[in-house]
């Protein structure tokens, strides 16, 4: 046997049974990542994901893992939807499961079954009849619970990112053509206004042919991170903590990937990233050990540079750039700038701004567009979904178009190699920064399949049937 192949090999063990205890399976040899990817790229897909219809679901059962600051909000926003059945809940910590209770309670629907501990999602996929797991849990475990939900024959959909390391997107994408079950990554921030309204008019080619694209996550959560009651046991600041590179890139992403085609039409095919050195959080914990030895063992650890910068290359030429700061003390922004041949468009920093010259449309103008150019998904649930809220909306919008399709037996607009690419910048950039900024080849997780993919579908053709229960 080559040492490479033996290596690779060796990787895919280690994987599986750190999966197997409920532990991150982080590859952290750069040649056995290399091996991964070469073994997949040769191997044909066991069945194409991309526009899959599985079989229409009348009512859906769904379970949810993780109830802590997101799941709860994501329990209430599908309590509002007619067709769904929310027949468990499960948190590690029992008394969330038990605090989520009260959401159903309150809208005089039928108790969930609890479940806890650090096992208890795989007692509840296991025992429980249900259609759809939705995954709220830190990171480390998307993966591990989408894979099992898979295996035992339900539906999953998975917080972003959906995994984080290469190893495990490949799992997603391979458990996902076997079982024939979705794998949705819940990428939000493709259901907001304004994403929409480009999408749909780069749909229309009213920017032309897109060259260039910019996306981010760019929020301020220093405090908390550091926040003892926060997440809980301190996950995400310890992500933080020897890994440089982006570690939340699909909220920037899924977007204007959705605009640009990836997938669907051309892919991601190289990337560079920088990232600077850590001028706040090793600060920031050295200021709180000094009034709280609590933070000492947060003193002096090797933390992300501060902020990241990727930039991808695409199979057709184009260019899509990331930015990753969650530490300094700026406003949010996921930036979302589209640039093509006939028109320009950019929604941070405010206010959204589209042009199709050198000046920019003026509010009334835009507001037109907004008039003819909103998807009908958008026009549909928009005013309800406002009124239900999470992040002004677009939550609502997700998990309404979730389950209208899964219930009219509809692709998903996000599939498994939507998940996997958009997750894959977290091990890369980490991989492109290691190497001083090297470039670094993207799988294609479709293997073949973008060249015929159908892009996101924008009409509700086939669905839309989906009732709300009332919303004050
Ligand atoms: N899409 C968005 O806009 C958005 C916003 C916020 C958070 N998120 C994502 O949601 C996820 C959860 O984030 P959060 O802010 O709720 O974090 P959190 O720490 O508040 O909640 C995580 C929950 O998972 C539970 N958990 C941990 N291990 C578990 C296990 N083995 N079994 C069952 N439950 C377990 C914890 O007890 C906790 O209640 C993350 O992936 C985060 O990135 C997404």
């Amino acid at each position: 046997m080559k040492p490479n192949r033996r290596k690779f090999l060796q990787t895919l063990a280690i994987g599986s049974s750190a999966m197997a205890i409920g532990l991150p399976g982080f590859s952290k040899d750069p040649g056995a990542e290399e091996e991964l990817m070469d073994h997949y790229a040769g191997t044909a897909p066991k069945f194409n994901m991309c526009g899959y219809a599985a079989p229409k679901i009348d009512k859906v059962r769904i379970g949810f893992i993780g109830l802590g600051m997101r799941g709860p909000g994501a329990v209430g926003r599908m309590s509002f939807i007619e067709g769904v059945e929310i027949k468990a809940l499960c948190d590690k910590l029992p008394e969330r499961a038990t605090a989520a209770q009260k959401i159903l309670e309150k809208k005089g629907l039928p108790k969930a079954k609890e479940y806890s501990g650090e096992n208890g999602w795989k007692e509840m996929i296991e025992k429980e009849d249900l259609d759809l797991i939705y995954i709220c849990s830190p990171w480390h475990l998307h993966t591990p619970m989408a894979v099992y939900a898979m295996e035992h024959g339900k539906h999953a959909a998975t917080e972003v990112p959906a995994a984080l390391t290469l190893e495990d997107c490949w799992k997603l994408v391979e458990t996902s053509e076997k079982t024939r079950k979705h794998c949705m990554m819940l990428e939000n921030c493709c259901y907001d206004f304004f994403e929409m309204l480009t999408l749909n008019m780069v749909r229309q080619g009213m920017f032309g042919e897109l060259i260039h694209a910019e996306g981010a996550y760019i929020h301020d959560l220093l405090g908390l991170n550091f926040n003892k009651k926060g997440y809980e046991s301190m996950w995400r600041l310890k992500e933080n903590i020897d890994f440089n590179g982006n570690l939340y890139p699909t909220h920037g992403l899924g977007p204007i990937a959705q605009c640009m085609n990836i997938n669907r039409g051309d892919k991601m095919d190289y990337l560079v990233s920088v990232s600077t050195n850590d001028f706040m959080m090793g600060n920031e914990a050295k200021e709180r050990a000094k009034t709280d030895p609590f933070y000492n063992e947060f003193v002096g650890r090797n933390y992300r540079g501060n902020m990241n910068t990727t930039t991808i290359r695409t199979s057709k030429g184009k260019t899509l750039m990331l930015q990753h700061d969650v530490t300094s003390p700026r406003p949010y922004s996921r930036i979302h700038l589209l640039s093509g041949t006939k028109g320009f468009a950019s929604k941070w920093p405010d206010p959204e701004r589209i042009t199709f010259g050198e000046e920019w449309l003026k509010p009334d103008e835009l507001k037109k567009l907004y008039d003819t150019h909103t998807p009908p998904l958008i026009k549909h649930v928009g005013e309800i979904a406002k009124k239900v809220g999470g992040h002004g909306g677009m939550d609502f919008m997700m998990d309404w178009r979730l389950i209208d399709c899964l219930r009219n037996g509809l692709p998903l607009d996000q599939d498994v190699y939507d998940a996997a690419a958009w997750s894959c910048i977290v091990p890369l950039s980490k991989k492109s920064v290691s190497k001083r900024s090297g470039s670094v080849d993207i799988p294609d997780f479709t293997r073949g399949g973008w060249t015929s993919n159908k892009p996101v579908d924008l009409t509700l053709d086939g669905g839309g049937n989906t009732t709300v229960r009332s919303v004050k």
